[in-house]
């Protein structure tokens, strides 16, 4: 187990957890909570043994199946699996400083630690998140008015109303929703998310060197990369002219005041973290939303008593347009 070197480790428990009898119950009916994966892994376990590898092109994949063999990665071993694995695609786009999401040791430990402390300051600190969010609904609540009535899908303006708020932790503004750089932001990351879970991506992580030199939807996210890297270079470069070190305004001014070259923070990885912050922050969250509208639409009765000013007197004096 020590000497496993893999593209990837994939965990299978659930169907094991199904069918072991020690385990906790995670079976309801005919279905497994949460699903089951693909019964494939749990068959090839049946032959090959709990851990076992495929490759494809370049990329290997290691299966490891059962609850004993899964908490000895996680747990007992965590350390020696607790890196990324290698990736191509990734490589290409985020090589060699990797943000947050594509950094691996003390690296990555740092630049975590720095964004949660971030977040904190400029986000949790003094009610300011609450108050970004209240004010951003506020603008959502209009956008939405404006279809008065009218059917439409809230999935973009929901995408927005998240990016401004993350946009106002990391560069202490929001945008207009008919602004074309917030418009643009948007388009660039719901792309990004739609081509990085095409069997292209797959494909190139297999095969980069062959990937490289052929046209196809892959090469979109390199240039959604591009022009996100542009647009947050510009609001750097912005920060920097009126930065006053003893008062940081936001996630940027803060990481500048401490890019002294070491462990990440150079201006090049600000690009990558910030980027980093909003391909993880916008559509989780957005999602979220979108669902939680899905389940209040499915569910009028809670809709009616959703009212804030009988759930929380306090807060509907603080904002009252929202009552
Ligand atoms: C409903 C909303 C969200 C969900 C469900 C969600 C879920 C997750 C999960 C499951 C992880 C991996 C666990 C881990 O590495 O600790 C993660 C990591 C992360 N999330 Fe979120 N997240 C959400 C919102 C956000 C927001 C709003 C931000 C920032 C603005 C954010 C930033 C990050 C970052 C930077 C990481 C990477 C941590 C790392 O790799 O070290 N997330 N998120």
């Amino acid at each position: 187990m020590t000497k496993l070197r893999a593209s990837r480790v994939l965990l299978s428990t659930q169907r094991i957890l199904c069918r072991n009898h020690d385990a906790p119950q995670l079976t309801t009916g005919r279905h497994c909570v949460p699903p089951s994966p693909p019964a494939a892994p749990v068959q090839l376990a049946e032959t090959y043994g709990n851990v076992f590898c495929i490759r494809v092109g370049q990329e290997k994949t290691v299966f490891v199946c059962g609850w004993k063999t899964v908490k000895e990665v996680l747990v007992t071993q965590a350390d020696k699996f607790v890196d990324r694995p290698y990736q191509a695609f990734v490589t290409r786009l985020c090589a060699p400083l990797g943000g947050i999401l594509c950094c691996n040791g003390k690296t990555w430990r740092t630049q975590r630690h720095f964004a949660m402390g971030m977040l904190r300051t400029f986000g949790l600190a003094n009610g300011t998140l609450e108050r970004s969010i209240c004010q951003e609904s506020q603008h959502l609540q209009r956008a939405m008015e404006e279809h008065k009535g009218e059917l439409f899908d809230p999935a973009d303006l929901l995408n927005r109303a998240v990016a401004n708020i993350i946009c106002q932790v990391i560069f202490g503004r929001r945008f207009d929703y008919s602004d074309p750089k917030i418009q643009q932001l948007h388009e660039n990351l719901t792309d990004t998310f739609v081509r990085l879970y095409v069997p292209w991506a797959q494909l190139y992580n297999a095969f980069p060197a062959l990937m490289k030199r052929l046209p196809g939807p892959h090469n979109g996210i390199f240039t959604n990369f591009q022009a996100l890297q542009e647009f947050i270079g510009a609001q750097i470069k912005s920060h920097k002219l009126a930065l006053d070190p003893s008062d940081p305004r936001d996630y940027i001014d803060a990481f500048l005041n401490e890019a002294n070259g070491e462990l990440g923070f150079t201006e090049e990885n600000l690009v990558l973290c910030c980027m980093d912050l909003f391909l993880a922050g916008t559509e989780t969250s957005s999602k979220t939303l979108q669902w939680g509208l899905i389940f209040l639409i499915q569910n009028p009765q809670i809709m009616g008593g959703f009212l804030l000013k009988d759930a929380c007197p306090e807060w509907n004096a603080k904002w009252p347009i929202l009552a």
